[in-house]
């Protein structure tokens, strides 16, 4: 049975505990229906109260929601404010402010714990230094540095400078780096000398020398280095400078810079179907907004609540549930350093217990992952450790299969957590479609419901919206204030990528399909709609990965398409054509070798095929087009039972067959 049909099949239904539902922000169906007529009967009137309440505004907003230049919209536009008073100044004076704000755990397992009023001290000091070295409201600046204290306090020392950062995952290659910060045009690159992961240390200053090595890197002034582990690195005088001595001696006061609600805070580039990726462009007030009411809705997150999201803070998860959502709420939360199998496959559970975690967020990869090793060592199953204090848990970024759904709800929730499965997208902001822990009955494989004043819809390719039963393209009807504004430097694709004329030019377009259960209307998510993959929760398009292979001086041609896998979710599967004659046995895993290594230094290791078939040539319609679906079917090792007479050159198909 596909997964598709397993979902549909799906008939458990499973209530939110009632002593749960008695304490949530959003308590019963009642209580979500309610908040859902309030934004259909007034949309505006609905965001602007949440706005006003949540928000601490310099100057209130007047405007609500500006549509005369859709898709290019505005929320709350002459408003006033600066997103990292509301994630810090607010706690000085509200009670939190000797409250812990983050518990930090290494990789080794040092812990180190840092209060709101410290973290503001620590933030106005590293923005004193950012102004100190020119940086100033409107400039770009790029962050390549570990998860970590000074990670978040980077993020949120732009924040309060009005500078628009562009965080890059630590683990991107030179060259990825090296695109961004061009596109970006950042002024100075925030990094670390290295990063400890899983017990060794990987560079990331080299890394920074070599992307601005490569060229092009003209606007960069300054490179800032956090001491992470003290390894060896280049200096260069003229433009290294190390934090501690950027901030020594700084004042422990940096007065907010107030932006207007629309001001970028800012871009974050995710893989899109052509080959550059696109610099996804986010407000200060309407991203702020609904990284609070999810924090309070979907997470229910409460004064006392120890809070782990293990997004790292180069992915969107990290940006909204680690940096901002969190810190706006005044939350306590866990950094964690390192990855889920170090020391052992046990380290997550064992946090848990160790901090008395109560929610938990993470990805259904990790998840799938824990679940084999718990089943080949009994150490570190789960239930050797006490996971009493967790209340809630969450997943994100792919669909989860309600088999890893029902392992995590019994051996990890005890059967008393609800699950909030959050589908959402780098250019959503935050949670769009998602179960409510006090309210929604849950459905495993489904992310159920839209949140209050999220229009999702199904329709079909002209835009008409279907009925329940029947799958299509997942659409949000109207603008929300947490949505993608632009893509930076490219309108163009901005408009095409998202509000395409066939819709009507003003509906979101997630990129998914989607189908809506027949009875309930819950929505299941099938899967990407164009080009991108999902590895791991990670999107990476398949033109990206075909221009770095074609970009080798051995190949001719590159297909790329993506292959289910138990773990990862789906895992990358390349078909390969060389410009010399075509390479088997020994010699093919040899340059397939080459290839992947190559295409880790292009773009980075989580861009690495896992399967390279080398041929002749790939399938082609006889105008030239490479026919995908057959690659699709070739790569799972099924048999072709689709219609190949359009085809160019059927033979190719059986040489294609064979792995390598
Ligand atoms: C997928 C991550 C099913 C989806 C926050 C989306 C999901 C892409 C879910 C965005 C979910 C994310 N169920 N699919 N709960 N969450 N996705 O931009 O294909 O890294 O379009 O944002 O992940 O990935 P992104």
């Amino acid at each position: 049975m596909s997964d598709i049909e397993s979902f549909k099949q799906e008939e458990r239904v499973f209530n939110p505990p009632a002593t749960f539902v008695n304490n949530a922000a959003i308590s019963g169906m009642e209580a979500y229906r309610a908040l859902c007529a309030e934004a259909e009967e007034d949309y505006e009137g609905f965001w602007a109260r949440l706005a006003q309440q949540n928000i601490q505004w310099t100057k209130p907003f007047t405007k609500r929601l500006d549509e005369s230049n859709a898709p290019f919209y505005k929320w709350f536009e002459d408003g006033e404010l600066n997103v990292s008073a509301n994630c810090l100044d607010r706690h000085l004076t509200n009670g939190n402010a000797d409250k812990t704000a983050i518990i930090f755990e290494s990789d080794d397992a040092k812990v180190s714990t840092i209060t709101y009023r410290e973290l503001h001290e620590r933030v106005c000091k590293f923005a004193n230094g950012l102004k100190s070295l020119g940086v100033q409201k409107g400039d770009r600046v790029v962050i390549y540095m570990p998860m970590s204290i000074e990670g978040i306090a980077a993020m949120q020392a732009c924040a309060r400078i009005g500078a628009t950062h562009s965080v890059v995952f630590g683990g991107f290659s030179a060259k990825s780096l090296q695109e961004r910060i061009i596109d970006a045009g950042a002024v100075a690159v925030l990094t670390a000398d290295y990063q400890a992961r899983g017990g060794r240390q990987l560079p990331l200053k080299s890394i920074v020398d070599d992307a601005l090595a490569l060229g092009g890197c003209d606007t960069v002034r300054k490179v800032v280095i956090y001491k992470r582990t003290g390894g060896d690195i280049a200096f260069d005088q003229n433009r290294d400078i190390w934090l501690h001595d950027l901030i020594d001696g700084q004042s422990a006061e940096c007065a907010p810079v107030a932006v207007g609600a629309e001001h970028p805070l800012f871009i974050l580039y995710t893989s899109g179907s052509t080959g550059k990726p696109k610099g996804v462009q986010h407000s200060s007030a309407g991203y702020l907004l609904w990284s609070m009411l999810t924090m309070k809705w979907v997470f229910d997150i409460k004064p006392d609540d120890v809070y782990w999201c293990t997004a790292d803070i180069g992915w969107i998860t990290g940006h909204t549930y680690v940096t901002y959502g969190p810190l706006a709420t005044g939350a306590t939360q866990i950094v964690f350093e390192g990855v889920p199998t170090y020391p052992n496959a046990g380290r997550f559970w064992d946090m848990v217990q160790r901090h008395k975690v109560t929610i938990f967020y993470t990805a259904p990869t990790a998840i799938r992952s824990l679940i084999k090793a718990a089943d080949a060592d009994s150490n570190v199953h789960p239930n050797k450790y006490d996971l009493t204090s967790l209340r809630l848990l969450g997943s994100v970024g792919e669909p989860i299969n309600p088999e890893a759904w029902m392992w995590y709800y019994k051996n990890i929730g005890g059967e008393r957590c609800p699950i909030a499965d959050t589908f959402w997208q780098t250019e959503t902001g935050g949670h769009v479609i998602s179960p409510l822990p006090g309210a929604t009955p849950m459905v495993p494989g489904s992310c159920t419901l839209p949140l209050p004043g999220i229009t999702a819809a199904i329709v079909d390719d002209s835009g008409k919206e279907l009925p329940n039963g029947k799958g299509g393209l997942l659409v949000i009807k109207r603008p929300w204030p947490s949505m993608i504004r632009n893509i930076w430097n490219d309108p163009e694709r901005f408009k095409k990528s998202y509000f395409p004329p066939e819709l009507g030019g003003t509906t979101y377009l997630a990129g998914d399909g989607s189908i809506r259960n027949e009875k309930t209307g819950y929505f299941t998510i099938t899967g990407r709609i164009d080009d991108v993959l999902n590895i791991s929760g990670h999107r990476m398009g398949t033109a990206e990965i075909e221009s770095a292979l074609v970009a080798n001086p051995i190949v001719a041609e590159a297909a790329v398409v993506g292959k289910p896998d138990e773990t990862t979710g789906e895992c990358i599967c390349a078909f390969v054509v060389l410009k010399r004659t075509r390479p088997e046995d020994g010699e093919a895993e040899q340059i397939a070798k080459e290839l992947r290594d190559w295409v880790a230094k292009e773009i980075g290791p989580i861009a690495k095929p896992r399967e390279i078939r080398f041929g002749d040539n790939l399938p082609k319609t006889r105008s030239g087009k490479i026919m995908r679906r057959l690659l699709r079917v070739i790569a799972k090792d099924e048999e072709i039972t689709q219609d190949v007479s359009t085809l160019e050159n059927p033979a190719i198909l059986e040489q294609l067959k064979h792995v390598k």
